[in-house]
């Protein structure tokens, strides 16, 4: 069965005491469930993984420190393993800390850094030789969808960034489908076009590696997703969970999408 996963992307937000207050309000939620969910015999807890800002990083990983069910991971890294690239942090030092993922291809890094495809696959390469889970965005910008062309698009990025691996590689990727005019905006992708564009993604797996990498490929939604529209969103068959922004820096709401299954 294919992963269930819920991760907070917080972008460069909250101050060192803040997101230890986060963290530690994200804990007590955690302990509180895993021991009702032990009471009630089930089993269905999705994987939350959590990208602070890379300052953070060590300490959020000491407070996680073999605690079931909670991953940290990082929300870049560079393409180079070492070397003299001032301010940047490789895929092996991520490792070395010991973070378990990385978010590779976000819609910020594409349109405000410049990430281009060739750059995100060769950063797809570093976290996978480094035995990182890459958690690879995709999506369309608004005039893309209004023009019809959110497919081929999404197509595009996916075939440039990731489909080049071997399957036995795709285990250790996540897909973020995160259509770009709903990130920070508010304004969601209905369940409807979030399931048909993780249908697609799906059937595009599918069709490169066949159906059991497509059935064990975890595809995630971020844009705008909360506490009150994750139930309906993560109900569809595709959507195996999601990858939040804004929402994942308020306890009690990151909380309630975690129990949105
Ligand atoms: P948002 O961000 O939930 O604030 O829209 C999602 C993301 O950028 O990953």
């Amino acid at each position: 069965m294919r992963k269930k996963i819920v991760a907070g992307n917080w972008k460069m937000n909250l101050s060192l005491e803040e997101a230890k207050t986060l963290v530690s309000e994200l804990k007590v939620n955690l302990d509180n469930q895993s021991a009702d969910r032990v009471a009630q015999n089930a089993s269905n807890l999705p994987v939350v993984v959590l990208f602070p800002p890379y300052i953070y990083l060590t300490r959020i990983l000491d407070v996680f420190y073999n605690y079931e069910g909670v991953s940290v991971g990082a929300q870049n890294c560079h393409q180079n393993d070492q070397g003299a690239f001032t301010g940047e942090v490789s895929a092996s030092m991520l490792r070395s800390v010991g973070a378990s993922h990385v978010i590779i291809g976000h819609s910020e890094r594409r349109e405000q850094f410049g990430e281009d495809d060739g750059l995100l696959a060769e950063k797809m390469r570093q976290a996978l030789k480094n035995d990182l889970t890459a958690v690879f965005c995709c999506g369309e910008k608004l005039p893309e969808r209004e023009s019809g062309k959110h497919f081929q698009v999404v197509s595009d990025q996916l075939h440039k960034g990731l489909m080049w691996m071997e399957e036995k590689q795709l285990e250790k990727v996540v897909i973020a489908y995160e259509p770009v005019w709903a990130i920070g905006t508010g304004v969601t992708a209905s369940p409807d076009q979030a399931q048909e564009m993780h249908a697609y993604i799906r059937s595009l797996i599918e069709d490169k590696y066949g159906s059991r990498a497509a059935e064990s490929m975890s595809i995630l939604y971020g844009g705008s997703c909360n506490a009150k529209n994750a139930r309906e969103l993560f109900s569809n068959k595709d959507v195996d969970g999601g990858l939040i922004g804004g929402a994942s820096l308020k306890p009690a709401d990151f909380f309630q999408i975690i129990q949105s299954f």
